[in-house]
C-alpha cells in the first residue's frame, strides 16, 4: 500500500507518494505562477492554477515511482493556510483568491478589534484579528466589491478547493480552518458567535473533519485530472505548519519545531489551548484529534539570508553565491560577531511586535567587520527573533523539552549550532524531513488504517537523524547578545516612526 500527500504551496504544488514504512517511494513538484501583487501589500493567486499544478504533480510522482493509481490506497492532503478562495453557486471563482501574505486589510482588522476587543477575540477564536487570517480577506471583499461578495455562496482555504475538484466535496480540517479567525478553536467548531458578530451564514463555510478523517473520495473527475483511481478515499489532511509538523514527529506536549524556510516558525504541540493574552503566538488545533498547537512567526528567515544573497552575492556573470557558500563564510566570524547585530525585520514582523510596519536593522558596525560577519549576523538574528518565540512560551508555561530543527536552517551545520547556542538548548534533526506533504501522506496512511492513529505512525516513521548540543561559552555570549537584540526593535520604532 502506498499513501500520496499533496501540498498545495505558495510558489508549487507538491505530490509526495511513502510506503507502509514511511519511505518516500516519489515525489514531484509543478510549479504555481508566481503570485499577482497589483499594489503594495497584496498578494493573489488564481485557484485554477493550483488544480492544473496538482494534475501534474500527481501524474508526475505516480510516473516516477511507477505506480498505478489504483496503488495508492488514500490520499491526504496540506496546504498554505489563510487564503480566502470564493465561489458562486455553482462552484465558479468568483476572483482570484487573497492569500496568506496578503495584507491589505489593515482597516479590517482594526475594526473587528474595535468592534469585538482583542480579549473577547481571543476567548472566542483564540486569536486576534491579524491581516493574514481568512475572515479579514472576506470582509475586505464585502466593503470594497460588494459585487463580487453578493455571488460568494461559498468561502474555502485553498488545499480544500483542490479537495473540491478531487473529490466534490465541501470539506475541511480543524488546523486550516484556525486560521480563518471564525472557528471555536478551543471546541473545534464554527464559532456562531464570530458569524453572528460579522454577519456571516454558517453555510458559506466547508464541513469541518478532524484530519486524519475520510471526508470523500476522487471523483471521475478527479481521476481524470490526476490519474488517481475513482473512489480512492481522501482524508481531511491539514494546513500547511500542522502537517509539517506531524512530517517532524512534533506531535506530543514538550516536543518543539524550529523551523527555517523563508519565513521562521516555533511550533508546540500542546494538550490544551495555551494562549497568549496578548496574541503575540498563534493558537490552532492541531491535526490530531484533542490536541493543539501554540506558534510564533517570523516573517523574513530564510528570506533575510536570499535578500543578502541576491542584493550582494551575485558576480559580474550574474551566478548567485550558493547558501553553502554564504554560510561556510560565516564561519569565519566569531559567535557574537563582535557587537555587531541584526534584526530581520524585513517584511515587517508577527511574533512578537504583530508589526507590519517594523523594518530590518543592522546595528554595531565598525570599519573591522567584514562580510563574513555581516552574514554571521544574519543567521544569529532570525534565530534570535525565533528565540523571542521560546521566550513567549516561557511566559505562557509551555513547557519544550525536546527541540527538532528543519528546513534550511537545519541543513547548515553552523546554522544548527547558532541555533543550539541561542535556544540555550540541544536540538535535533529527523531523516525525512521531507515538508507539509510528507506530513499529509502520514495522515493519509492513518486514514486507510496502515497505522492506528497519528502518533503511533510518528513512532514507526520519524526517526531522529542527530542531535546538536550548545557550547556553554558561545551559549554566554549568545545570551549577553540576546539581551541587546531585545532593545532594538524599541529603538528602531522611537527613531523610524
Ligand atoms: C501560517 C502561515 C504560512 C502559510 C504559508 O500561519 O502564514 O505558513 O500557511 O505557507
Amino acid at each position: 500500500m502506498s499513501f500520496l500527500g499533496i501540498d498545495v504551496g505558495t510558489g508549487g504544488t507538491r505530490a509526495l507518494v511513502i510506503d507502509e514504512a514511511g519511505r518516500v517511494v516519489a515525489s514531484a513538484t509543478e510549479e504555481h505562477r508566481a503570485f499577482a501583487s497589483p499594489r503594495i501589500g497584496w498578494a493573489e493567486q488564481d485557484p485554477g492554477d493550483w488544480w492544473r499544478a496538482c494534475g501534474v504533480a500527481v501524474h508526475k510522482a505516480l510516473a516516477e515511482g511507477h505506480l498505478r493509481g489504483d496503488q495508492i490506497a488514500c490520499v491526504g492532503l496540506s496546504g498554505q493556510m489563510h487564503g480566502a478562495v470564493l465561489l458562486d453557486e455553482q462552484a465558479r471563482v468568483v476572483r482570484p483568491a487573497l492569500i496568506w501574505c496578503d495584507v491589505r486589510t489593515e482597516k479590517q482588522s482594526r475594526d473587528l478589534t474595535t468592534q469585538i476587543g482583542t480579549e473577547r477575540l481571543i476567548q472566542l477564536t483564540c486569536n486576534p484579528a491579524l491581516t493574514n487570517f481568512t475572515l479579514t480577506k472576506c470582509l475586505w471583499v464585502r466593503e470594497n466589491e460588494p459585487e463580487n461578495w453578493k455571488k460568494v455562496s461559498s468561502v474555502m482555504l485553498p488545499k480544500d478547493y483542490v479537495r473540491l475538484q478531487l473529490t466534490g466535496e465541501r470539506a475541511t480540517d480543524m488546523a486550516d480552518a484556525s486560521g480563518t479567525l471564525l472557528l471555536d478553536v478551543a471546541h473545534r467548531r464554527w464559532s456562531k458567535e464570530m458569524l453572528g458578530l460579522v454577519q456571516m451564514d454558517e453555510s458559506l463555510l466547508p464541513n469541518l473533519y478532524e484530519s486524519p478523517e475520510i471526508c470523500g473520495q476522487i471523483s471521475a473527475a478527479g481521476a481524470a485530472a490526476t490519474g488517481l483511481q475513482c473512489g480512492t478515499p481522501v482524508v481531511a489532511g491539514a494546513g500547511d505548519q500542522a502537517s509539517g509538523a506531524i512530517g517532524m514527529g512534533v506531535v506530543s506536549p514538550a516536543t518543539v519545531s524550529a523551523t527555517i524556510g523563508t519565513s521562521g516558525v516555533v511550533f508546540a504541540a500542546t494538550g490544551r489551548p495555551a494562549l497568549d493574552p496578548r496574541g503575540r503566538l498563534h493558537t490552532f488545533c492541531h491535526a490530531l484529534p484533542g490536541r493543539w498547537l501554540v506558534m510564533g512567526v517570523t516573517q523574513a528567515a530564510g528570506l533575510s539570508l536570499r535578500w543578502f544573497r541576491d542584493q550582494f552575492g551575485v558576480g559580474a556573470d550574474g551566478q548567485r553565491e550558493s547558501y553553502e557558500a554564504l554560510t561556510s563564510e560565516a564561519a569565519n566570524a566569531p559567535p557574537g560577531c563582535d557587537g555587531l547585530l541584526f534584526a530581520p525585520y524585513l517584511m515587517g514582523e508577527r511574533t512578537p511586535h504583530l508589526d507590519p510596519t517594523a523594518r530590518g536593522i543592522l546595528v554595531g558596525l565598525t570599519a573591522s567587520h567584514t562580510r563574513a560577519h555581516v552574514i554571521r549576523a544574519i543567521l544569529e538574528g532570525v534565530a534570535f527573533s525565533l528565540r523571542d518565540t521560546f521566550t513567549i512560551f516561557q511566559e505562557i508555561e509551555v513547557p519544550v523539552k525536546t527541540i527538532r530543527l528543519g528546513g534550511g536552517g537545519a541543513r547548515s551545520a553552523l546554522w544548527r549550532q547558532i541555533q543550539a547556542g541561542i535556544y540555550g538548548q540541544r536540538v535535533e534533526t529527523v531523516e525525512a524531513e521531507e515538508g507539509a506533504a510528507y506530513g499529509a501522506a502520514i495522515l493519509a496512511g492513518v486514514g486507510a488504517k496502515a497505522w492506528p492513529s497519528v502518533d503511533a505512525a510518528c513512532d514507526a516513521v520519524v526517526r531522529v537523524a542527530g542531535t546538536m548540543s550548545p557550547n556553554s561559552e558561545d551559549s554566554l555570549v549568545m545570551e549577553k547578545a540576546y539581551a541587546v537584540y531585545r532593545r532594538i526593535y524599541p529603538a528602531m520604532k522611537s527613531i523610524l516612526n
